[in-house]
């Protein structure tokens, strides 16, 4: 069955990982309250805002992740990529709850929400767990995550400067002097989060990407004002237009996924016609930048999988780790065949803006990184086992592509590394058996205490 953001909140506290806290939270607080809390946290009790409760810090662990995905942790790459590959059309419902209320004309009012204040340097109060709906006559249906900055009780910024459809889609309106209509669903399940971060090829309903994540269809309203659909069982829905003005607001400095203070972008202006919401609803608090990093990780790890498949490498593990934001290095181990360390490397680099990929054999745990530190140390020749790409696809935010250098509207690019930590060829095996302590299963500390 389909399962809401509510659904995703009772598994956590089911499970013991969710902290409720009853005491008046301010929300210029929350963020630094939520950062001391090792597992995730509900305010139940929002200063100023008595309708709202404000629920964040969800997914900042592996094990909270596979809570979302309804997996073992060492699962969740593989639940990703063979359900994505399984996608479910979603369907459309006459109401639901993120309807309860319906606010327009003068009550639409976003000073109303509990924007957090997140990081020291941040332009404003942000908006950080979103799924926004748009769509292009051509192309049809889009979903991505896109964060917002509260400007004025009806309009937010937008980050719209990295290449997505949903800016193809802005453009597209904008060369016909035209805005683009959006709704911005939040508190809506991890599995359409996941979906929306999905760089689904340009056709792809990203809703029928989550369909495929929960094994069910995704059940969608009309939008009240805008010629959109929206998960049915979302907390509440900013619907309303990009201005035509093109990028020229300025947005930020946000504390960026890449774990950065970033600067200030010039970006276009959302416009809200319609508030649409629970009578009792959630506002979900997405603690930039560690959700977005732990979300970011199953998609590039599906793509490595996927990735090595098709290079018929067999993949026994894989990780995209949290310090790369889970975006910019994959680290997988492998059942090897002579030469399919190079091979895997050739795949793993082929993924996205990936700039790192570290392959070792299957008796590595790639989640140790004192045993990855092995494999690197003696299974590693320098001049041997390291791939080196010149002027690959890059992300701006990168600061070490030098972005500023370019022209205005240029493209960086990246070089990408990779290193065999397989067992070289010619090597017997036999060199690398691990020490053992002797008599190690004969006797038990305890039994001498
Ligand atoms: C929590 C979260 C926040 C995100 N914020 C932004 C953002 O502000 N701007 C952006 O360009 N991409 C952002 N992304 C990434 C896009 O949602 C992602 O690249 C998406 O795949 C783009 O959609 P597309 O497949 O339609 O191109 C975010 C992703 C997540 C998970």
């Amino acid at each position: 069955m389909k399962k809401s953001f509510r659904d995703f909140v009772q598994a956590l506290d089911d499970g013991g990982e969710l902290l409720r806290v009853n005491k008046p939270v301010d929300m210029r607080r929350a963020s630094a309250l939520m950062s001391q809390s090792d597992k995730a946290v509900m305010f139940e009790n929002i200063a100023d805002y008595p309708d709202w409760r404000v629920a964040g810090a969800l997914i900042t662990s592996r094990a909270r992740l596979a809570i979302a995905l309804d997996c073992g942790a060492g699962e969740i790459a593989a639940r990703f990529e063979e359900r994505a590959a399984r996608p479910i059309d979603p369907v459309i419902v006459d109401d639901g709850p993120c309807q309860e209320v319906v606010l327009q004309g003068d009550d639409v009012d976003l000073s109303a929400l509990p924007f957090p204040i997140m990081h020291l340097f941040d332009g404003g109060p942000y908006l950080s767990g979103t799924f926004v709906v748009s769509k292009d006559p051509e192309y049809g249906r889009n979903s991505g995550s896109y964060r917002m900055m509260y400007r004025t009780p009806r309009e937010t910024g937008i980050d719209l400067v990295s290449p997505s459809d949903m800016r193809f889609y802005y453009q597209r309106a904008l060369d016909q002097g035209k805005p683009l209509e959006i709704a911005v669903a939040v508190g809506v399940h991890p599995y359409e989060m996941l979906a929306a971060s999905y760089k689904a090829p340009i056709r792809t309903d990203e809703l029928s990407i989550a369909g495929g994540l929960h094994g069910a269809p995704v059940p969608l309203v009309k939008c009240k004002t805008v010629d959109l659909e929206v998960p049915a069982d979302a907390e509440f829905v900013l619907e309303g237009e990009l201005l035509p003005i093109g990028w020229t607001a300025d947005e930020g400095p946000f504390g960026e996924f890449s774990q950065i203070s970033g600067d200030v972008k010039w970006n276009p202006v959302f416009r809200v016609k319609c508030i649409t919401r629970r009578r009792d609803p959630i506002f979900y608090q997405l603690q930039m930048p560690w959700e977005n990093d732990w979300l970011a990780a199953p998609v590039t790890e599906a793509a490595g999988l996927q990735a090595l498949r098709i290079a018929s490498v067999e993949p026994v593990d894989i990780r995209a780790p949290v310090g790369s934001c889970g975006y910019w290095s994959l680290i997988a181990s492998i059942k090897k065949r002579p030469g399919e360390g190079k091979n895997a490397l050739l795949a793993l680099l082929s993924v996205a803006e990936v700039k790192l990929a570290i392959v070792t054999d299957d008796d590595i745990d790639i989640h140790d990184p004192d045993d990855l530190d092995w494999a690197m140390t003696f299974r590693v020749q320098a001049d041997q086992d390291l791939i080196v790409v010149s002027g690959a696809r890059a992300k701006h935010i990168d600061p070490s592509v030098k972005s500023w250098e370019l022209g205005k509207g240029g493209l960086p690019t990246t070089a990408k590394l990779g290193i065999d930590a397989t067992i070289p060829e010619g090597v017997p095996k036999q060199l690398y058996r691990r020490i053992r302590t002797y008599a190690a299963d004969d006797v038990r500390l305890e039994d001498f205490l």
